[in-house]
C-alpha cells in the first residue's frame, strides 16, 4: 500500500478540531498510532473514539502546547515506550487587527501559543527522533509568505513557524529527519465559522462567499485536502523532499490580482 504508516507513531497538536481532526484520522487509517495533544480534551476524546470505531489507535492528552512543561511530560510519556516517527505542529490561534490594534497581551498570546509551541514541541521531540529518524510538519499559513490585511500578530506567527522549518531541516538533516511546513489559504473549519458567527453575526452567508472568493479558485480548502497533503509528506513516498513550505491555497500566493 501506498503512504503506508503502520507501526509509526505520531503527535499532533491541536487534533481535536478541524485541520488537526483531518489529520489525526488520515495518519491513524493508513496505520500510525496517533498522540492528540489538545487543550480542549473532550474534542481529543471524541477524535481517539471515532478513529477506535473504525479500527485504528489513537490517544488523547491535555497538553497546552504553550506550556513547556506540558509538552515535556506529554512526550516523555510517549517517548519512554516509543519512537516517536512524527511531528505534527498544527495547535494554533488567530488574532485579527493591525500593529496599532495588537495589544501586547493578545501579541504575547499568539506568541506563546503559534510560535512558542511549535518551539516547545520540537525542543522536547527531537531527541526522540534523533535515534532513528523522522517527520516534522509546521502548520504555517500564506500569511507566512503574503501579507493578509489585519493580520499583524498572526502573519508574524506563521512566518516564524516557516523559519524554524528552514532551520530544523538544515540542524537535523544529518539525522534522517526530514521537515517541510504546509501554507493553507483559507479552509472551512470551525476556527473560520466562529470568526464569521463572532464577526458578522446578521450577514455570515454573504462573508461566508466573499472569503470563498479570496481564493482564485472560487471556494475555500477542505479540512481533508490538507490532510491528504500531510500524509503525504509524512510517508516514506516523500523521502526526496525537506526544508520546503507547500501552499495549499487555491491559487492564492500566485494567482490573486491582474
Ligand atoms: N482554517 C484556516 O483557514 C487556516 C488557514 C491557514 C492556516 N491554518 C492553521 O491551521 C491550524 C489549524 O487550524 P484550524 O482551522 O483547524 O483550527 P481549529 O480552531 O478548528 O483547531 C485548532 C485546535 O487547536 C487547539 N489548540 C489551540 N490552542 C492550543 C494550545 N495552546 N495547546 C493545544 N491545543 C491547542 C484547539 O483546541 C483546536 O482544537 C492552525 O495552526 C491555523 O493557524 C488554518
Amino acid at each position: 500500500m501506498k503512504f503506508d504508516l503502520k507501526n509509526k507513531t505520531a503527535i499532533v497538536t491541536g487534533g481535536g478540531s478541524g485541520i488537526g481532526r483531518a489529520i489525526s484520522m488520515t495518519l491513524a487509517s493508513h496505520g500510525a498510532t496517533v498522540h492528540i495533544f489538545e487543550l480542549k480534551t473532550e474534542v481529543a476524546d471524541e477524535v481517539v473514539k471515532e478513529i477506535e470505531a473504525m479500527g485504528g489507535k489513537a490517544l488523547s492528552h491535555s497538553c497546552n502546547v504553550a506550556s513547556q512543561a506540558d509538552v515535556r511530560n506529554c512526550v516523555t510519556a510517549i517517548g519512554g515506550k516509543e519512537a516517536i516517527d512524527i511531528l505534527i505542529n498544527n495547535a494554533g490561534i488567530a488574532h485579527i487587527g493591525n500593529v496599532e490594534k495588537t495589544a501586547e497581551e493578545d501579541f504575547d498570546r499568539v506568541y506563546h501559543v503559534n510560535v512558542k509551541g511549535v518551539y516547545n514541541c520540537i525542543h522536547s521531540v527531537i531527541p526522540y527522533m534523533k535515534e532513528k529518524g523522522g517527520v516534522i510538519i509546521n502548520m504555517a499559513s500564506i500569511a507566512a509568505t503574503v501579507g493578509i490585511n489585519d493580520r499583524f500578530a498572526y502573519s508574524m506567527s506563521k512566518g516564524a513557524s516557516l523559519t524554524m522549518m528552514y532551520s530544523v531541516a538544515k540542524d537535523y538533516l544529518s539525522y534522517g529527519i526530514r521537515c517541510n511546513s504546509i501554507s493553507p489559504a483559507r479552509i472551512h473549519t470551525p476556527f473560520v465559522d466562529g470568526y464569521l458567527k463572532n464577526n458578522f453575526p446578521d450577514n455570515s452567508d454573504e462573508k461566508f462567499e466573499e472569503l470563498s472568493r479570496t481564493q482564485p479558485i472560487g471556494r475555500m480548502g477542505k479540512p481533508q485536502e490538507v490532510a491528504d497533503l500531510a500524509l503525504y509528506l509524512c510517508s516514506d513516498e516523500a523521502s526526496f523532499i525537506t526544508g520546503t513550505d507547500f501552499p495549499i491555497d487555491g491559487g492564492f500566493i500566485r494567482l490573486n490580482g491582474d
